[in-house]
């Protein structure tokens, strides 16, 4: 089969919920991806920084494998051999008392929403029905019809009513904004990504996560952080968190915690907040399955032990010297943490951040627009120097063919 046959299988038989860039892809390794004619890329995209181990890594492509061929599900309504052992595992690393473990990273944020509900009825003594959740203008935290709802992006909304009520949205990195939402008594929690990465990759202000904590804890209002795409190594720290050494009262990550062999997330929190969730109250068929416990527990040694947030912080420093460095008028702005980084794409004789892309492809390098102006750059967190200055030589070439 040519690639155009692939593609056309999809576009006559899948949705169309999906704008993929024309390549058709069927093997990857660290951090590269080969399609089906045998061309190699660099993978500058990760699945959205799911794959920050690198594609296949070994040794989680073990885990999996060697877990499948013993026991692959029980659902909850049984204890199994592996889960106790991924929970005691999970909690230490990120110093919690508990963890909840979902699929997605959409059904991990709804698990979130209804955590810090909970905990708004038994502890903190809201109304029943009347608490509400603060988020941010330009959020991304899936695609269900509550996390909808708190979205601002028409492509995200549009003909999905009625939404969910009960979220107040003020504008991303504005302290004053939160602070006055806050003065609402109403108000359980404040959900909010530490750099909003959809969005384009939105860094806020030095100090805005560190401050919005402490304005929280002021109005006994939960602070809620998504890293589903910031977390497990990818901005330079375990958890873009760590920046400001801040600690939310609920943790939510995903995407990477597999190293994109399979959908892992989870909720993480103290007693305080995670009991008041009883037996029957919240769960998932697929949640906590013996093969993602083993997955996850892999994933996540593999970041400690490859030292990967220390090689993004290093290398992010690099990417973005590197970047400004390019001489082209297409480049209006680059912005980052580690190596999460994004450009902001002026426009040029019709050509557009989707040309860019194409261009990048052509000469080996894949990554995505989004929100049509803006390029994120995000390889695997394996990836070398040595690989990183021959893909941005790449870049640069193809950026030259616009000038
Ligand atoms: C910050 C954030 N939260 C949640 C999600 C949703 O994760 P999933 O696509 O696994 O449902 C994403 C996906 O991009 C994300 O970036």
């Amino acid at each position: 089969m040519k690639p155009q046959d692939y593609i056309k299988k999809e576009d006559k038989y899948g949705a169309h919920n999906y704008h993929p860039l024309p390549i058709v892809l069927e093997r990857g390794k660290g951090p590269f991806v080969w399609d089906v004619e045998g061309k190699r890329y660099f993978d500058f995209l990760s699945a959205y920084s799911a794959v920050n181990q690198g594609h296949c890594h070994p040794k989680i492509v073990k885990a999996l494998t060697e877990q499948a061929k013993r026991l692959t599900l029980t659902s909850r309504a049984f204890y199994n051999s592996v889960l106790g052992e991924y929970e005691e595992y999970i909690t230490k690393y990120f110093g919690y008392d508990k963890v909840l473990p979902m699929n997605s990273g959409a059904e991990a944020d709804e698990t979130a929403l209804k955590l810090c509900r909970k905990w708004a009825y038994k502890k903190k003594g809201i109304k029943q029905n009347k608490a509400k959740i603060i988020c941010c203008e330009g959020n991304f935290h899936g695609r269900t019809i509550t996390i909808i709802s708190m979205s601002t992006d028409p492509d995200a909304r549009n003909d999905y009513g009625p939404f969910t009520p009960g979220f107040i949205i003020i504008p991303y990195n504005d302290i004053k904004a939160l602070d006055k939402a806050l003065k609402d008594p109403d108000v359980a929690g404040f959900l909010v990504e530490p750099i909003q990465g959809e969005a384009g990759v939105f860094v806020p202000d030095e100090g805005y996560l560190k401050k919005s904590y402490a304005l929280c804890k002021k109005h006994n209002v939960l602070f809620i952080a998504d890293e589903v795409q910031t977390g497990l190594a990818r901005t330079g720290k375990l958890l873009a968190c760590d920046h400001e050494g801040v600690r939310p009262d609920i943790l939510i990550l995903g995407k990477a915690l597999s190293g994109g062999v399979m959908p892992i997330s989870v909720v993480l929190a103290d007693d305080e907040i995670m009991l008041t969730i009883k037996p029957g109250e919240h769960g998932s068929t697929f949640g906590g399955n013996p093969i993602a416990a083993k997955v996850a527990i892999a994933a996540l040694e593999v970041i400690k032990d490859e030292k990967l947030a220390q090689n993004a912080e290093r290398l992010g420093k690099i990417f973005r010297e590197e970047f400004r460095s390019i001489k082209s008028d297409m480049i209006q702005l680059v912005r980052g943490k580690g190596l999460l980084n994004a450009v902001v794409i002026r426009p040029k004789k019709g050509k557009t951040a989707w040309d860019v892309c194409l261009a990048m492809k052509d000469k080996g390098v894949i990554a995505k627009p989004t929100h049509e102006h803006i390029i994120r750059f995000a390889p695997p967190l394996v990836i070398t120097e040595k690989q990183l200055r021959e893909a941005i030589k790449l870049i640069k070439e193809a950026f030259k063919l616009f000038e």
